[in-house]
């Protein structure tokens, strides 16, 4: 259990039982859960089980994907709460992946000025980066142009839910969980290649120290700067040319494919500007893994786009480079140099 400056964070396999204490040391008005209904379907019976509540309870199921995590959605969500009378003493629990978690944190941060707020996240890239932190988000002429820093009450992370998880959605989060080893934790990293076999059959004891770490690794960064406006951008490793990708495949390609190669770009743009000489090794992890590692996109293209990322405040690309394995620093590069040093 991490008791953290901003939420409470309970980490382990079966743990989510402890959701019915959780919510009673709140004391909320009225509970609701935002589901969708692939996780509704096989999980949303023993979750209302767990929190064992007769009155004052309710669901509210949005569509499964990406393209739900937007302004209507979240309309729905506002008018059926004022018509079941919620207030700012109630509670919304995300129970689902990060298009869950996003989009009722964002609805949480607004109804009546913010209400109580809590993540139950069922995906591993939740349970490791986005349930994790108080980003909240909707999609808006572009990927997550609207949103707020809101912090939730408290945090269940149970390994359980990932039993169910399609082994793409598994993969798409190690992507994130490699991240961690490269910004913050060499022997992390280390861990993380000594167990690629036990990682890719999700050996529980491996599953759970993994998760573990993240999310103290996420936990320090935001802490430390919970805004973004230093150390927090370290967690874009990788993002900046994988939001790129993402855009230029329309979204097809997962978020954690595309940061898999992103890291791999940004690395190779480090290999210049930071001496970073442990590519090879970055690779090697990725792939044993079974992310990719390179895409077909034209490099120009890719390249342009990172003017667009959230982090290019005054027009420049800004990237995260790796200076060796468990460093990385900030930096502002041009960009024709990116793509020089990428064409090599
Ligand atoms: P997702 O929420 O779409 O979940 C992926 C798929 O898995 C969905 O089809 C979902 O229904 C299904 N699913 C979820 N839990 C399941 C389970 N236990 N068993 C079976 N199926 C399950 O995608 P995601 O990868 O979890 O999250 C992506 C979103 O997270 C994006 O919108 C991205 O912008 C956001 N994000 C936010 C942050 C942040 O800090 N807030 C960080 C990273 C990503
Ligand atoms: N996923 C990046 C962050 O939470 O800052």
């Amino acid at each position: 259990m991490i008791k953290g400056k901003f939420s409470k964070i309970t980490i382990g396999r079966g743990i989510l039982d402890q959701i019915s204490s959780e919510i009673r040391s709140i004391g909320p008005s009225k509970v609701c859960i935002i589901t969708n209904r692939i996780v509704s379907k096989n999980w949303l019976d023993k979750v209302l089980e767990a929190i064992h509540l007769n009155n004052g309870l309710e669901t509210i199921e949005i569509g499964d994907g990406e393209r739900y995590k937007n302004i209507t959605t979240a309309t729905y969500i506002w008018r059926r709460l004022l018509e079941k009378k919620f207030t700012r003493k109630s509670l919304l629990i995300a129970l689902g992946g990060g298009v869950v978690g996003d989009l009722a944190g964002f609805v949480a941060s607004t109804f009546m000025r913010g209400i109580y707020f809590s993540q139950v996240p069922t995906t591993l890239l939740a349970q490791v980066d986005s349930g994790i932190g108080g980003k909240t988000g909707i999609n808006f002429k572009g990927k997550n142009t609207i949103g707020t820093f809101y912090q939730p009450k408290f945090i269940l992370v149970d390994t359980q839910f990932l039993d169910t998880l399609p082994n793409l959605e598994y993969l798409n989060g190690l992507a994130e969980v490699v991240k961690y080893g490269v910004i913050r934790d060499v022997e992390f990293f280390k861990f993380l290649e000594n167990n690629v076999g036990e990682i890719k059959a999700k050996d529980q004891l491996v599953l759970q120290k993994i998760v573990k770490r993240c999310v103290e690794m996420k936990v320090s960064v935001v802490e430390a700067d919970e805004r973004e406006t230093g150390l927090r951008m370290i967690l874009n490793f990788g993002h900046t040319f994988g939001h790129s990708i993402e855009k230029l495949t329309n979204y097809r390609l997962r978020h954690g494919f595309a940061v898999s190669i992103g890291m791999m770009m940004a690395s190779k743009v480090a290999t210049e500007i930071t001496g970073f000489h442990q590519l090879d090794r970055l690779e090697s992890l990725l792939k044993n893994l079974g992310l990719p590692t390179s895409t077909k996109l034209d490099l120009e293209s890719v390249v342009k786009e990172t003017s667009k990322d959230k982090k290019a405040w005054y027009g420049k690309t800004v990237l995260v480079l790796p200076e060796r394995i468990g460093k990385v620093t900030i930096n502002e590069v041009e960009q024709k140099d990116i793509l020089r040093i990428l064409r090599k």
